[in-house]
């Protein structure tokens, strides 16, 4: 595997040299796979967001710089706009983004910005509504007669649309209620194994991220806490829960059936290994 995105010794300070200087983040390295499904977490003001705005240059680094295949992106003008384009970046509450008169048009942003015929934009903006499972009918509804989750749909295909190399979503499920969020979910979910792109999810769900992600990325006060698999990471729950952090709903079962004694494994983050594991130790009276 070779890294899509690296991050190089890097620094951001929002209000530098003023009294309200923040080191959102500090000397991070960092290199992400191509074809690796990334999961951020890390408390709130951990500098998350500060992070992955830096990987399609929206951000600038004060120190430090970042690579995309293995060139900075701040090396020219071109770099920087190819970047935005090999990087979709969806924010946290994109659908504040949707302005245009038709969802069609909010879609198709994104291809004409990067210069495709209207062609190849119809093909993506109808491509990238269904993966989103918004029928041709939405398309020339107003993004603001649609539902919350609709919107926000909406606005993820809108990134699809430009078929990034690499596809940030920043907290996409937040506020949804729980359809909305299994609908999310379940189409990024769908979204990589199709097609074998990278992916980075931020969120605050422990279920989400173990649910889904090959890796993950733990921020603490703007420095790497940890990294590793979901098992390297979820299985040092005492040092998340230092951090304010928490592990998996299943996780934090398992683990409070073996301290009160019931001979349980507690390397179980997802529902799925719950359930084995619980046939395995009481066998079928449980299935039963
Ligand atoms: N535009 C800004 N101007 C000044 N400070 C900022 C700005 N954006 C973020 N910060 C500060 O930088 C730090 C990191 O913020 P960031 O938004 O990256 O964290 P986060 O991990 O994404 O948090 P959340 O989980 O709440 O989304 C925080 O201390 C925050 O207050
Ligand atoms: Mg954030």
């Amino acid at each position: 595997m070779s890294a899509v995105i690296e991050a190089v010794n890097l620094t951001h300070l929002y209000g530098e040299k003023t009294l309200f200087e923040t080191a959102a983040i500090k000397n991070i390295d960092l290199a992400v796979e191509n074809g690796e499904f990334l999961g951020i977490i890390g408390h709130t003001g951990s500098g998350k967001s500060t992070l992955i705005q830096h990987f399609n240059g929206l951000l600038k680094p004060t120190t430090g710089k970042i690579l995309l295949d293995g060139k900075d992106i701040a090396e020219s003008k071109e770099s920087i706009r190819a970047a935005r384009f090999k990087v979709g970046l969806c924010f946290q509450y994109p659908e504040y983004q949707l302005f245009e008169e038709t969802v069609y048009k909010d879609i198709a942003f994104g291809p004409k910005n990067m210069g495709l015929d209207d062609d190849e934009t119809d093909r993506r903006v109808r491509r990238a509504a269904r993966f989103v499972g918004l029928s041709d009918s939405y398309l020339k509804k107003s993004p603001f007669d649609l539902s919350g989750g609709e919107k926000r749909r909406a606005a993820i295909a809108g990134v699809i649309a430009m078929e990034p190399e690499a596809l940030i979503l920043d907290e996409p499920a937040a506020g949804l209620d729980p359809r909305g969020r299994d609908m999310i979910l379940s189409f990024i979910k769908e979204y990589r194994q199709e097609t074998g792109r990278t992916v980075i999810l931020v969120s605050h769900s422990m279920d989400d991220i173990a649910k889904l992600a090959t890796k993950v990325l733990v921020m603490n006060k703007g420095e790497v806490a940890m990294i590793g698999t979901v098992d390297e990471i979820f299985s040092r729950s005492e040092e998340l829960f230092k951090m304010g952090l928490n592990v998996p709903q299943v996780t934090k079962i398992f683990l409070g059936l073996k301290e009160k004694g019931v001979p349980v494994r507690t390397d179980i983050y997802t529902n799925e290994q719950g359930c084995r594991e619980l046939l395995r130790v009481f066998g079928r009276s449980v299935k039963e």
